[in-house]
């Protein structure tokens, strides 16, 4: 018999036939389950799940002595798990203020490869024809947004690097952390993160129902070819709406190359007519398909991107496009600039106090035109007296190490 308790009365042997409220809380992988993890219990309760549903055939049933006095217990537990959660995020935040660039660098490559066959798997169901369960996502777009929370910069600058072989499943991954960043930069509640993070996972879906010779076509499209690939996104939102996916990571798919003008696909839409989400989505995948390096072209410059889309005008929501450069910053992690003083240098990490003070790596003069002694400069120091003129093209000096010095 299937019956519906209060989280707080759950205890281990009970079999859980479903988790109530939204599936965007839940912690878990897993509809339905035998609870033999009392970490689980706690999870549920973590996560606000305030009721459940459990079969009392394939697990224990309730007993009636546990539904007061027990209840009273696990709050009484659930005061102290609190207690020891809050010191551990306490715990956790000073971690982060601790932790460097260069280990959180190491951790965002780390959490990307392990996410590989996650999403390479995806895109092989949704060509084989298989039923893709966009729920199972949840569990890599929390880990995503703890790296966002803990250093959004380290993620997204390796989120932009990527070979063309790897395209496919980073940019997914790309798209993911920038959306969720976007949305924590716009103050969106957690559901809507979530959502903006599982929409970012999943708004380029449909490619993998293109023809596979237009899809790893070496070259640029042709116009022909170019028009198959503009059927991506409805065939993504149908997959992803046959699949049970929410409301809002269907539209994702389906409108993430709408412009403001009227002049995007599929459907022309102008403005406002285009969700919050799509117009987010539409900002996240452009910047970092243009920053990524193709089969056909060389990945641009992230400060030089940033201008660059600032000029392009009619094609994004230009409020959501300074939200945008206020959370990659003007000068982004991996950006080439230069300095008042005539050196050549690197941004490794943004400024704390300013989005033109980054912490930047010098390493060549332009009076000799020669390498110099590496050398790390915080800008935003009052004893630093070297600014930024602006950004520099790396593709007007073809530096060999340039990924090497952030990195
Ligand atoms: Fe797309």
């Amino acid at each position: 018999m299937t019956r519906r308790i209060a989280s707080t009365e759950l205890r281990l042997g009970m079999y859980i036939q479903k988790l109530g409220g939204s599936w965007m809380k839940h912690p878990f992988l897993r509809g339905s389950f035998l609870l033999t993890n009392p970490d689980d219990i706690k999870s549920i309760l973590e996560a606000g799940i305030e009721d459940v549903w459990i079969d009392e055939e394939k697990g224990q049933a309730i007993q009636e002595s546990d539904s007061i006095t027990p209840s009273i217990h696990a709050t009484a537990e659930e005061s102290s798990d609190t207690q020891n959660v809050t010191q551990q995020t306490a715990e956790d935040k000073k971690s982060v203020v601790q932790s460097s660039m260069e280990d959180d660098i190491k951790r965002a490559r780390k959490l990307f490869n392990d996410a590989k066959p996650q999403v390479l798997a995806m895109y092989k169901d949704a060509r084989l024809g298989k039923a893709i369960d966009p729920h199972t996502t949840l569990p890599l777009v929390n880990e995503i947004d703890l790296m966002v929370q803990r250093n959004s910069a380290a993620i997204l600058s390796v989120a932009r690097l990527k070979t063309h072989d790897d395209y496919t499943y980073m940019h997914s991954l790309a798209v993911c952390a920038l959306m969720i960043s976007l949305a924590r930069q716009l103050n969106m509640d957690e559901e809507q993160i979530k959502l903006a993070g599982v929409g970012g996972l999943m708004h380029d879906l449909g490619k993998s129902l293109m023809p596979l010779e237009v899809l790893n076509k070496p070259g640029k499209l042709s116009d022909a070819e170019y028009d198959i690939m503009k059927k991506h996104p409805a065939a993504g939102a149908k997959l992803l709406e046959n699949s049970g996916a929410a409301p809002e990571v269907v539209d994702i798919a389906l409108h993430h190359h709408e412009k403001i003008n009227g002049l995007g696909y599929p459907n022309r839409l102008q403005g406002n007519e285009i969700s919050l989400f799509s117009r987010m989505a539409a900002i996240c995948d452009v910047y970092d398909a243009v920053t990524s390096e193709r089969a056909y072209k060389q990945a641009w410059d992230p400060a030089g991107t940033i201008r660059e889309m600032a000029k392009w005008e009619g094609h994004f929501d230009k409020q959501l496009f300074n939200a945008f450069v206020k959370m990659v910053g003007i000068y982004p992690v991996g950006s080439l600039v230069r300095l008042t003083t005539q050196r050549l240098a690197v941004v490794i990490e943004p400024g704390l106090t300013s989005l033109v003070k980054p912490k930047v790596k010098v390493f060549f003069s332009l009076r000799s035109k020669a390498p110099i002694q590496i050398q790390v400069v915080d800008l935003a120091l009052p004893s630093c007296k070297e600014t930024i003129d602006g950004p520099e093209d790396p593709a007007k000096w073809n530096f060999k190490q340039l990924e090497q010095l952030w990195q």
